[in-house]
């Protein structure tokens, strides 16, 4: 019987995941978890019951809802570990080298968050993006205008999405109108915290732009700040370029690295983030690992900015924590197909391998334990919160021909990475609720 409290929801289809026990990356396919005609059981936003469909069906109370997707792949939702909000119209912006891409697209795009309501009608605009291709978790970077923080926080909460996000702190080398100060950047950011840290399924993440934009002063009252709220996250950016490492030594000459910059303030840590990481020094791998800090690989940008290869093989050898991310606009898709299509082919220009698997575990458990949410999503275990995307192997003509080649589960999912896109995310769920479907017209 349903109880009248509870809003149950069922679930029947082919279900894939990767089980909590995977550890070692190494052994994903040991930990490969399928349902050919499965069921998973919501109650409340959160998963009550999952299993095969023969066994579970006499679980599900009189009157809950079925959703039956039938000829469909059910996966958990996508982590897109490192993007930003305010670059939501400037990826694909012709193309230059970091530096210089910040000046002439990165910086411009991000005066117009001054505006609330820009913030606000691009907050919806970003979050559907997200949505429709089938991620349902991320962390981001906003722009230096609380007003822009605001505007997302609010926007995911609406929609109980989990998210991580904060306002960016940056107070010199940006123009005059997209700097804070010291304080500024302490007293918003604190505001900030009070107010959506831990509010449903939002999470504030303190947010030095790069050591380049912040004086030393920041950095100390972003280190102060983790230490007031040290269940909050930090992210950053990381050696993602030869000429930023380049000048962050001739702005640091008395700290041993670019790790050693944030290390110094405090910053570094098992809820820190540090995108790209694709220049690194031997030291600084060794630090990343001392401190249980987080890398986000970001393969189309990495590749879009020139800005090199990240040795995945490394990190992963060094024990470091390693999530998928898209680095909108940096990157130059909102897909997680597609940027699991890109890291295949980053590790095999440096002849390191990217299984189907592997794929699936990057772009869902892995990269909820990169974001230390691994307790509560990365894949369909009892307990944990109902994100999850309908992934429709059969989107175009194209990857309809090669469904009647592939022989297996790991083929038909590998050119789903391969040949996919936003069109083959039929259905986004985020706390149990449907949030996207795709429309075929
Ligand atoms: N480093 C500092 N800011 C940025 C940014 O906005 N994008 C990328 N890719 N790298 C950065
Ligand atoms: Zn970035």
């Amino acid at each position: 019987m349903i109880d009248s409290k509870s809003e149950w929801k069922a679930i029947r289809g082919r279900f894939l995941d990767v089980t909590t026990g995977c550890l070692d990356p190494s052994l994903i396919d040991e930990n490969i978890r399928q349902y050919e005609d499965g069921l998973l059981l919501l109650k409340n936003g959160c998963i009550d019951w999952f299993g095969d469909w023969e066994t579970g069906q006499d679980k599900i109370p009189s009157g809950c809802s079925l959703d039956h997707h039938k000829d469909k792949l059910i996966v958990p939702g996508f982590v897109d570990t490192h993007l930003h909000f305010p670059q939501a119209d400037i990826v694909g912006a012709y193309g230059e080298q970091l530096l210089q891409w910040l000046e002439n697209h990165a910086f411009p795009a991000e005066k117009k968050y001054h505006d609330a309501a820009h913030a606000k009608a691009m907050a919806d605009f970003f979050l559907d993006q997200l949505l429709r291709n089938g991620t349902t978790c991320a962390s981001a970077f906003c722009s230096v205008h609380p007003q822009s923080a605001e505007a997302l926080f609010k926007a995911a909460d609406q929609i109980n999405m989990r998210l991580i996000a904060g306002k960016v702190m940056m107070d010199r080398n940006a123009p005059a109108d997209l700097l804070d100060t010291a304080q500024t950047s302490y007293s918003e950011s604190k505001a900030l915290i009070e107010k959506y840290h831990q509010r449903g399924r939002l999470l504030y993440a303190i947010t030095p732009r790069f050591a380049p934009t912040s004086t030393d002063r920041q950095l100390e009252m972003a280190g102060q700040l983790k230490q007031e709220f040290p269940d909050t996250y930090v992210q950053t950016h990381l050696s993602e370029n030869l000429e930023e490492i380049q000048w962050v030594k001739e702005l640091f000459p008395q700290r041993k690295n670019y790790f050693d910059v944030y290390h110094h303030y405090g910053l570094t840590g098992p809820r820190s983030i540090f995108a790209h990481c694709v220049h690194l020094e031997e030291q600084e791998y060794d630090r990343m690992q001392e401190t249980d800090s987080v890398i986000s690989f970001c393969p189309t940008s990495n590749l879009f900015l020139g800005s090199g290869l990240f040795d995945m093989q490394k990190s992963r050898a060094k024990n470091i924590r390693v999530g998928l991310a898209t680095d909108i606009g940096g990157g130059t898709s909102y897909s997680m197909l597609q940027t699991m299509s890109e890291a295949y082919k980053v590790m095999q220009l440096q002849r390191q391998d990217l299984s189907p698997w592997d794929a699936l575990y990057c772009a869902t458990l892995g990269g909820a334990k990169a974001l230390s949410l691994d307790h509560l999503i990365g894949n369909f275990d009892v307990g944990k919160e109902a994100d999850f995307v309908v992934l429709d192997p059969q989107a175009t003509a194209l990857q309809a021909q090669q469904y009647n080649r592939v022989e297996s589960l790991a083929d038909l999912f590998f050119s789903l990475v391969i040949l996919g896109d936003e069109r083959s995310i039929s259905h986004t769920y985020v706390s149990g609720s449907l949030v996207h479907e795709r429309s075929v017209n």
